[in-house]
């Protein structure tokens, strides 16, 4: 009786330390958010369009999707980037990468939350973007226009695209967004948390990369995943290893 007793706290340590060995939460990493547009599974994708090519090594969008991306008032969102007169060039870039990343990353997966919304399951929460990748944003369109800080919500949509609502003026976008981050937090209602963190430093994602060096935001989720893994079943551990020595000297 003792004998099997102590061999099944042994194989607990043995799964314990398993679970320790792991390291990141796997199911965190290389997965799509369920929303309206992403593929089940990340793929590759040879054909990407313009600025969404960086994924095709791997990705959650379709070369569709990718393509849409890049089109004004497309069939992904109904979204009109011009809701205040046209948005300039240098200004729209961003806003294309930003569709990119969401619909193309595979590296979303530390920030992935559920929700209730008629056209999508999950969303993003507080993707940590790099600082850089924030206030060349923010300063490419600083002197374009809108009349809205939140993008998300409150537009009339009667027409079919969003509108401005009448009582929201059109204003340069530092009137909205007065610093950097006033802009990537709250446009999409916080998907973003701007990072202090810099571009290259492994702790923050780049919505901006060369794929001649990989996916730098690969690294980036897997020590997210980490981190979170801590606070889960990886920080249980200790508290485990305690109860199965409690047990093994009680049975001694
Ligand atoms: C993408 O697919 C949608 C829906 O099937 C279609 O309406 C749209 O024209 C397609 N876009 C491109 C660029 O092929
Ligand atoms: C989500 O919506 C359903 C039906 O509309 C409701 O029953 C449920 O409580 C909602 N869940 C949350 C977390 O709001
Ligand atoms: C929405 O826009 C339509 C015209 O496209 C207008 O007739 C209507 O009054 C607007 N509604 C609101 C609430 O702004
Ligand atoms: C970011 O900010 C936190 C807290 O404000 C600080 O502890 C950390 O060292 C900063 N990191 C960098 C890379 O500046």
């Amino acid at each position: 009786m003792a004998w099997t007793l102590t061999t099944q706290l042994w194989l607990l340590l043995v799964w314990g330390a398993e679970v320790w060995a792991a390291g990141p939460r796997t199911e965190l990493l290389n997965i799509c958010m369920n929303a309206k547009h992403h593929k089940e599974k990340p793929s590759p994708e040879d054909k990407l369009h313009e600025q969404c090519s960086p994924w095709k090594k791997n990705a959650c969008c379709s070369v569709n999707t990718s393509q849409e991306a890049h089109k004004d008032v497309s069939y992904l969102y109904r979204f009109n980037w011009d809701h205040c007169g046209p948005m300039k060039p240098a200004c729209k870039r961003h806003f294309i990468q930003d569709t990119c990343l969401y619909e193309c990353s595979p590296n979303l997966g530390p920030w992935i939350q559920e929700v209730n919304q008629s056209w999508r399951k999950e969303r993003i929460l507080d993707v940590p973007l790099c600082k850089e990748d924030c206030e060349s944003w923010w300063e490419d369109c600083r002197t374009s226009y809108t009349c809205k800080a939140n993008w998300h919500k409150g537009w009339n949509w009667t027409s079919g695209s969003n509108k401005c609502p009448v009582k929201a003026a059109c204003h340069r976008f530092d009137f909205y967004f007065p610093t950097p981050a006033a802009l990537c937090n709250e446009i999409w209602s916080h998907s973003y948390k701007v990072s202090n963190y810099s571009r290259g430093s492994g702790r923050c994602i780049q919505m901006w990369f060369d794929p001649a060096q990989g996916n730098p935001n690969e690294e980036v989720a897997r020590f997210y995943a980490e981190a979170m893994n801590g606070a889960g079943l990886y920080g249980a551990w200790p508290l485990l290893l305690g109860l199965a020595l409690m047990l093994l000297l009680l049975l001694s």
